[in-house]
């Protein structure tokens, strides 16, 4: 179907995904896959997890990696291997989407909120020094919306306060800081293989990668009940949260594919980038502090503007879905105050006033992008946003 202008009302909107799209190259392989793991009849912890642990660990630029059921099990389980629990402080930022938050309160640990970079929106050097006090006992870095945090100075703080460090991936893979990969640069580091992940499964999955031949010992157990061997619980805090055969069998077709894949959605979010610059006044992208050193995979393009909802309303009316990644901070749900209630814990800290993460939460829209849009989508998009600025 192709695009004009004048007649935006008649064409299905602008999706922010659309997955049947993602593999109609890789049918014939992902249905091979399928029959290769009913054929094995074996679909739990097999040689299709194996073999995907070997590439994903390679790809991630570290020794082990173990395959896990998904993002939010990986990152209770890096905690875990840290030994954390009841008592423990981690700190973390507040406009993730939850899912560190969520594992740090799963472990019964207390999660420290510091606020993030004004422009990059990713966790703030400054107010990370300043939280890193006596008794954290951790810090959970997210690479948000494809773009790396800045790891080498958050390494230097975190080892000099002695604090382990996990780096939230899951938006990030492929991603990287000075040449080096995301999820090569914590002493654990997690990934989500949710379906709209860059690299996505068909279903749910996840893996934790480190360099510790320790860490990734206690990582398989606690990803097994904490068994070793079988039927002997050896270890506090384990899990039933395996990756399973078939999910790994669809990654390891998937793989190849993912810095193409990067690739076109860096194209589309290069697009946008380029419309922004010609806007007036306040089309202010979420940008790295540093962008030269940093490999962005645009896993979503994040714009501001001041009133974002009625720019969301002027999109949806030219048909272009929108979305807000993520529009409450994780100090003000409800869910995670109770829950840290129920664990007898003082209401939700923060290490001081959050004021770029509250700004950042009440002014940011995410675009379509994705390496399935087509050409005329994008430029729809494009149309779109210079008629809906204001
Ligand atoms: C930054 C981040 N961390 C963790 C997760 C959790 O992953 P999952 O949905 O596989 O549990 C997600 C996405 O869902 C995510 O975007």
């Amino acid at each position: 179907m192709s695009y004009t202008s004048s007649s935006p009302d008649a064409l299905p909107p602008v999706q922010m995904n659309d997955l049947k799209r993602a593999h109609p190259l890789l049918q014939g392989e992902l249905k091979a896959a399928a029959a290769r793991v009913i054929d094995s009849g074996w679909t739990i912890l097999g040689p299709e997890v194996e073999a995907f642990e070997q590439a994903w660990a390679q790809h991630a630029g570290a020794a082990f990696c173990v395959g896990v059921a998904s993002g939010s099990d990986a990152l209770q389980l890096a905690l875990r291997a840290l030994d954390l629990g009841p008592g423990d402080r981690v700190l973390t930022v507040a406009n993730a989407g939850g899912y560190a938050t969520h594992a740090i309160l799963a472990i019964g640990a207390q999660p420290v909120f510091v606020d993030i970079d004004a422009d990059s929106l990713l966790l703030d050097r400054d107010a990370l020094r300043a939280a890193l006090v006596p008794g954290v006992r951790a810090l959970v870095v997210t690479h948000l919306y494809g773009r790396m945090a800045a790891m080498p100075e958050i390494l230097a703080l975190c080892r000099a306060a002695g604090v382990p460090v996990i780096e939230d991936a899951a938006q990030a893979h492929g991603a990287a800081w000075e040449g080096r990969p995301a999820g090569s640069w914590g002493d654990l580091s997690c990934f989500s293989f949710y379906p709209t992940k860059n690299l996505g499964a068909l279903g749910d999955g996840g893996a934790v990668c480190c360099s510790d031949p320790a860490l990734a010992t206690r990582l398989r157990q606690l990803r097994q009940y904490g068994w070793q061997p079988k039927y002997r619980v050896q270890l506090a805090g384990g899990m039933n949260s395996r990756l399973d055969e078939m999910q790994a069998a669809f990654l390891r077709v998937l793989l190849p594919s993912l810095e193409a894949a990067n690739t076109a959605r860096r194209r589309v979010a290069d697009r946008y980038l380029a419309v922004l610059a010609d806007l007036p006044g306040g089309a202010r992208p979420a940008r790295p502090a540093r962008p030269a050193a940093a490999l962005d995979v645009a896993h979503l393009f994040v714009l501001r503007h001041p009133d974002r909802d009625g720019l969301r309303a002027r999109l949806l009316q030219r048909g272009i879905q929108t979305d807000i990644h993520y529009p409450v901070a994780d100090h003000l749900q409800p869910g995670f105050a109770l829950r840290a209630a129920q664990l007898g814990q003082a209401p939700l800290p923060t290490a001081g006033a959050l004021p770029h993460t509250e700004r950042a939460c009440a002014d940011i829209l995410s675009l379509p992008c994705h390496p399935w849009l087509e050409e005329g989508e994008v430029a729809r998009v494009e149309d779109a946003l210079r008629e809906s600025w204001q």
